[in-house]
């Protein structure tokens, strides 16, 4: 068994949410069950703790010098590390999307040799579109088919309400993320751009949004960066011409619905579901929205102990939908 000390190091961990810590310590156990030929337990938690994709990475990543960087005043972490198991053949995506993605994996996977031609791979990154289309779970998808870890950091989290320190913050982000080879994920990149092309508050923002291009320009090539945003018009230009690629995401058209629909009902039994009877009364919504349909028709349809979803239930379901999105719109 692992030590009491070891033990009460990583409950810790946990409690204060410090994910590199937690893993370190975690590791270290398991490798002290290795060494006392406990091969069999010490093989079940480094599955446990990691997916069999990471183990080769994980291996060979040094957890001893890091911790990830948190804001001075409050005390929050500004960004999470994540190992994400989702793939791309999970998410739906436009042939000319998936062929700009299967581009920026391919040559990122073989970014060695086209630097010995003195090139290199796409690694700067611009997410567009409105909520629900998918931009965070490509990002992702992403850093699953790299094998990479994901580096999210929530722009607001960022921002600062101290003058000065959202540039500090940013540096810290950048800083850690220099030391290893991720997908560096920025979301809600929004929360800069929005503000500074609405010009309120100049200063400030404008020394942001210059650090964040600074940094992000001198940014090593071993990572990946990807920022997310749902307001594609209003960035400003400037900030557009500094990415190497720029996907846009959009609701889903009619066989994109379909897709989606089987998609995710692919694990539930719909055979009394005809699913083109639901494609027009589905147009205009998001994926998020499509999914969240076909989860509560599942869940009405095994409470209800029934063996297959069906063409009522569905209807029934998607009224209910545009009543809450109403009351969403309403608040907004
Ligand atoms: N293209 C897609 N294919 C399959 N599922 C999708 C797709 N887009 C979104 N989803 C589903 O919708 C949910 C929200 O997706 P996601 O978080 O990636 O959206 P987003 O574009 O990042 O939205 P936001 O702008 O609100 O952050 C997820 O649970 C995901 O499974
Ligand atoms: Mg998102």
């Amino acid at each position: 068994m692992a030590s009491g000390d070891s033990l009460i190091k990583l409950f810790k961990a946990f409690k204060e949410n410090d994910q590199v810590e937690f893993t370190k310590i975690a590791y270290d156990i398991i490798e002290d069950e290795r060494k006392k030929n406990h091969y069999l337990l010490a093989d079940k938690l480094y599955k446990a703790l990691f997916s069999d994709d990471f183990n080769t990475i994980l291996k060979s990543r040094d957890f001893n010098s890091k911790q990830l960087p948190v804001d001075k005043e409050s005390g929050f972490q500004l960004m999470d590390m994540k190992f994400p198991k989702l793939s791309l053949e999970d998410i739906i995506l436009t042939s000319e999307n998936k062929q700009k993605i299967d581009d920026i994996i391919c040559e990122f996977e073989q970014k060695d040799i086209l630097q010995t031609y003195k090139l290199y791979p796409k690694t700067k990154i611009l997410f567009c579109g409105p909520p629900g289309c998918g931009k965070t779970i490509t990002a992702e998808a992403i850093a699953n088919e790299l094998q990479l870890p994901l580096l999210y950091t929530r722009f607001d989290s960022v921002i600062s309400s101290f003058l000065g320190e959202t540039s500090t913050n940013l540096r810290k982000v950048f800083e850690f993320a220099k030391e290893g080879e991720w997908v560096l994920f920025f979301d809600e990149f929004d929360s800069i751009g929005k503000s500074r092309s609405l010009d309120s508050e100049h200063g400030e923002l404008k020394r942001v949004v210059n650090s964040f291009l600074q940094l992000m320009d001198n940014f090593p090539k071993d990572s990946i960066i990807i920022a997310a945003t749902n307001y594609e018009t209003i960035i400003d230009k400037a900030l557009w011409r500094r990415f190497d690629e720029i996907i846009l995401f959009g609701n889903p058209n009619e066989e994109a619905i379909k897709n989606t629909i089987k998609l995710k009902l692919r694990n539930y039994p719909y055979k009394e579901l005809n699913i083109d009877n639901h494609i027009s009364a589905l147009e205009g919504s998001s994926y998020a929205d499509i999914e969240r349909i076909c989860l509560e028709a599942t869940k009405k349809m095994i409470l209800k102990q029934e063996c297959s979803i069906t063409d009522e239930l569905f209807t029934e379901i998607i009224i209910k939908e545009k009543e809450r999105k109403k009351i969403i719109r309403g608040i907004n």
